[in-house]
Order: C-alpha cells, then sequence, then structure tokens
C-alpha cells in the first residue's frame, strides 16, 4: 500500500514541488491548499488537492478524517505553508502580528494536534517542517516572520522527545533563500514602515529590495522537495537540514562565530 502524504500550502513554490515529486513517486498526496483551483491542470490521480484553511481547527480536523476515512493511515506530514510580514517591531498592528504568527506558528500545531493522535496509534509517523536559515538568524524589518521561525525550530526540536517513543521521526528543513511566490506575492509590507516618513526609511530602502532581489534569484523548490524525499526514505537523516546557498553560508557561520563577530558579518553583508 503506498505511503499517504499531506503536505500544506501547495498552491505554490515548496510545496507544489514538493507534492508534485512525491506523488511522480507512487506516494498518494494529499495537497492543503486554500484554492483547489489552482490544481485544475493537474493530471496525476496521486495528487489529491484538498480545502485547508490553517486558522481553523475545524477545517484542519476535517481534512485529516478525510484522508483517514480514504487511506485509514497518514504516514508523512510536511508543515510548509507560511508567508512573510515585513514590518518594524514599533510599527506592526495586532492584527498583522496575530496573523503572522496564526498561519506561520499556530497553524503548524493545529495540524499536528490533528494528525500525530492518527501517527500514534499506527506506531509510525515522519513530520516535516519547512522553517527557515532566518530561524536561527535574527533581521532587521523581519522580526515577526523570523521569530515564527524560531518557532517552528523550538516546536520540532521538542516534538522530536515527545513523539520518539511513538516511533515518529521530526525533521525541520532550513531553507535558504528560494525562488517560489514567497516574494512576488506572500511578503506582506506593512504600510506604516514603508511609508516615506518612517524613521525606518533608510533601512527600508537598502535592505527590502535587496531581499527581495535575492529571494527572486534564489535557489530553485525542486530542491527541497528532493530533501524532503531523502528525509522519508533515510530514517538516520539529521533533525534539522539546510537547503540553499543562504542557508548554507550563515548556519554554519553562526555555528562557528561568537554572537558578536556573526552579527558583524550580517551587518557588512546586508549593509545595516
Ligand atoms: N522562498 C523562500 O526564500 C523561503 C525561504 C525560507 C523558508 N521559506 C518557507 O518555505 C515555505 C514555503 O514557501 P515558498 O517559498 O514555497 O512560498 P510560496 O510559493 O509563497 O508558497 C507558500 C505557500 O504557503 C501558503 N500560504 C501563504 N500565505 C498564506 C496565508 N496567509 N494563509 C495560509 N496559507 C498561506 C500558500 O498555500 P495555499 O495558497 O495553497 O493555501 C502558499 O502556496 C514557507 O513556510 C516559507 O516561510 C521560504
Amino acid at each position: 500500500m503506498s505511503d499517504v502524504v499531506f503536505i500544506t500550502g501547495t498552491s505554490s513554490g515548496m510545496g507544489r514541488a514538493s507534492a508534485e515529486l512525491l506523488a511522480t513517486k507512487g506516494f498518494v498526496v494529499y495537497a492543503g491548499t486554500r484554492d483547489t483551483k489552482a490544481f485544475e491542470e493537474n493530471k496525476n490521480s496521486n495528487l489529491i488537492p484538498i480545502k485547508l484553511d490553517l486558522t481553523s481547527q475545524k477545517s484542519i480536523d476535517e481534512a485529516v478524517k478525510e484522508i483517514v476515512k480514504n487511506h485509514k493511515k497518514i504516514d508523512i506530514l510536511v508543515n510548509n505553508a507560511g508567508y512573510g510580514l515585513v514590518s518594524t517591531v514599533e510599527d506592526v498592528s495586532e492584527q498583522e502580528m496575530l496573523h503572522q504568527y496564526d498561519i506561520n506558528v499556530f497553524g503548524v500545531l493545529r495540524v499536528c494536534k490533528s494528525v500525530i493522535p492518527i501517527m500514534r496509534e499506527q506506531k509510525s509517523g515522519i513530520i516535516i517542517n519547512i522553517s527557515s536559515f532566518l530561524g536561527r538568524i535574527g533581521l532587521p524589518l523581519l522580526a515577526l516572520y523570523n521569530s515564527s521561525k524560531y518557532a517552528v525550530e523550538g516546536i520540532t526540536d521538542s516534538l522530536r522527545y515527545e513523539l520518539k517513543d511513538f516511533n515518529i521521526r521530526v525533521h525541520s528543513i532550513m531553507p535558504g533563500f528560494f525562488d517560489t511566490k514567497f516574494a512576488r506575492q506572500n511578503l506582506v509590507v506593512n504600510v506604516k514602515t514603508f511609508d516615506e516618513t518612517s524613521p525606518y526609511k533608510e533601512l527600508v530602502s537598502n535592505l527590502a529590495p535587496t531581499i527581495v532581489e535575492q529571494i527572486n534569484n534564489g535557489n530553485s523548490a525542486n530542491e527541497v522537495a528532493q530533501m524532503i524525499l531523502d528525509i522519508i526514505q533515510n530514517p538516520n537523516f539529521h533533525a534539522h537540514e539546510t537547503v540553499g546557498d543562504k542557508a548554507k553560508k550563515f548556519i554554519p557561520m553562526k555555528k562557528e562565530l561568537s554572537d558578536e563577530d556573526f552579527e558583524r558579518r550580517v551587518m557588512e553583508y546586508y549593509n545595516l
């Protein structure tokens, strides 16, 4: 019987590339999405779009119930959905702040809450969380996004202990910058931070275009899809793995240098 995979945030980017690769490899893939229309061209019968609202436990539970009704199991969960809020901390609105965490952090927890009992009872499972190299590194204007990814790293570390006795493996992938719809469609900017009169104007005009340019010229989402396949196939895969040029540059540097030296290197690199 084919392994059953549930992936969140699959209308584009890494989620889409992973869903397509795994379906091609014979996995039954449930592609969680707000936008099932994005799959109208889909010709692979192993790739099944499923409606998913990450802000609603009910919506998530219904999707999980549907998968279990059809296949009696979920072997692999990939928590991929996420977006980036670009805002200074002083400008961020209550709503922006809560929504960033609602999708990037609470969304991950809600899906885990729903899927873990299934994996626990079947005594096997793999959970792969897509965090970011920014889940280990701070940057100005990205405190909300980066801290949400630090949280995903923390969830991964804690769940590894919590679930090991049930034969459930938990991993995170920390991508560098990748050319997906992330900067083209899913970066949300705070209007005050980006206003001409903002005291952060110089920082915004230096850093924001550089980050967008680096994302849009980043690695291919197919590399993340391949890494997900590698994790599934290798029971001894690392707890956390980097993929993409920026992650491979900064994460080892962070491990090697003192906090202050690392900060200096980041400031030099981004002209901060
Ligand atoms: N691109 C990068 O440089 C980069 C680097 C490091 C980490 N990441 C992380 O990698 C993951 C995938 O991103 P990607 O680069 O593939 O970007 P993407 O093409 O923008 O895809 C992100 C997916 O997340 C879902 N999503 C976005 N905003 C959402 C919202 N407000 N509510 C619910 N779902 C939402 C969407 O799924 P549906 O439309 O199907 O619902 C979308 O397909 C994200 O967690 C991102 O933070 C990206």
